[in-house]
């Protein structure tokens, strides 16, 4: 993100020196109330379900994210408002878009913390001119931070909106040039068809008509499951669970492969409303992938768990992992680290689990130390 953005969105509402100079001011005044905000902070979130159900660590996690809050309020105060401090805090809004939590809940939860700063600040001092300043100070940036935090909101939006617009272009030309192949195939078919009776007994001529015939029906078989993915089907959905998912799946790969997946499912999770065939296809795209980096003596592990207010089914392997230069491109078509593949894998895997209204995404930090691929899924 460009500096100059933030350097922009501080001239606006007018957040400069001087604010900067009332928050580190007022900052040993305000800390020993910090616990009292963060307190009410996740008072009010525990009051309404849905903003709840995004924290999915249940009371652990909101332990953990208190101690957070308590940090967030100290950078707060004490800054410095650079670059850095930009970053840090958009890199926490990445977080929010990541889990779900919808985007109201910024304005809604940004307004606790400023009724709760502001009404501490009147308190600390008598004097009426120097708590405005301090409340216009801390204003200002708790609407730089709102600002920020929508910015990711937007960023991931037209994030998405690029790589669909990407993958329609693929998918119109690959349509066209698949239609197009289909006629000169169609031609040479009928040309075998008739060179049979000029062949008559020649058994090598009819060894190499036999051949034609072969590929043009590969081509053929190529051209349809090439129109197949492009081809924009919507999601027929239903009640699924993660479990059978993940165990359907499990079967096909041990099935057509002969390797044995490992599956976690953890207890108790909710119901996806999902397209069991499109689910299906994506999270055996999946495997395959892991079982291809992994290699025959490796290890694929799929697992299941609450994440978010929904789902997380990760395919992680012990393979070498994706490279950095490829991460970035990874979701794209016509991008793939095999050498037989043509790279259209990951990119409508991604295109199905968003027309699912889930995200797919390449994670760290998992079980295994190659790749890991979370597909989230809102509940049923
Ligand atoms: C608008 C004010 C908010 C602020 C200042 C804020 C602050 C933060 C911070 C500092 C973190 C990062 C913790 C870390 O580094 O591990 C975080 C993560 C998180 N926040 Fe917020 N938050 C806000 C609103 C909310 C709301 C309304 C909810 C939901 C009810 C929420 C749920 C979460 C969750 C679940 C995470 C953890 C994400 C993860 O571990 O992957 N936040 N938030």
């Amino acid at each position: 993100m460009s500096g100059s953005l933030f350097d922009e969105m501080k001239r606006y509402v007018g957040f400069g020196p001087t604010e900067e100079q009332h928050l580190r001011e007022v900052a040993p005044l305000l800390r020993p109330h910090f616990t009292a905000v963060v307190t009410t902070f996740y008072h009010r979130i525990e009051e309404h379900p849905d903003a709840l159900a995004v924290i999915a660590g249940g009371a652990e996690q909101v332990e953990r994210l208190k101690r957070t809050l308590e940090r967030w309020l100290d950078e707060f105060f004490t800054g410095p408002w650079v670059e850095a401090y930009y970053e840090n805090r958009a890199r926490i809004g990445r977080m929010h878009v990541r889990i779900g939590l919808p985007q109201h809940y910024n304005f809604t939860a940004m307004n606790v913390i400023r009724g709760e700063l502001n009404e501490i600040v009147a308190q600390l001092t008598d004097d009426p001119a120097i708590a405005c300043q301090r409340v216009e100070a801390i204003d200002r940036l708790l609407d730089l931070e709102l600002a920020i935090m929508l910015h990711t909101y937007k960023e991931d939006y037209a994030q998405q909106l690029q790589r669909r617009e990407r993958l329609a272009t693929f998918g119109e030309m690959t349509s066209t040039i698949a239609h197009e192949l289909r006629n000169p195939l169609g031609v040479i078919d009928s040309s075998v068809y008739l060179l049979r009776g000029a062949v008559g007994e020649d058994a090598r001529g009819l060894r190499h008509l036999e051949k034609i015939r072969g590929q043009v029906a590969r081509a053929n078989r190529i051209i349809t499951s090439l129109l197949d993915i492009v081809r924009d089907r919507p999601p027929s959905r239903m009640h699924s669970t993660p479990g059978d998912l993940a165990e359907r799946a499990a079967a096909d790969v041990l099935e057509r492969r002969g390797f044995a997946v490992e599956v976690a499912v953890a207890e108790g999770l909710p119901q996806v409303l999902v397209d069991p065939e499109q689910m299906h296809q994506v999270l055996v795209n999946l495997l395959d992938n892991a079982v291809d980096a992994s290699g025959d003596r490796g290890r694929v592990r799929l697992s299941a768990r609450a994440a978010g207010h929904g789902v997380e089914m990760v395919v992680n392997d012990d393979g070498p992992g994706v490279e950095d230069a490829v991460r970035a491109r990874l979701f794209e078509p016509l991008v793939t680290t095999k050498d037989t593949g043509v790279g259209l894998g990951l990119a409508l895997c991604r295109k199905v689990v968003e027309a699912h209204g889930g995200t797919l995404r390449l994670i760290d930090g998992e079980a295994l130390p190659g790749a890991a691929f979370a597909v989230w899924l809102k509940p049923a």
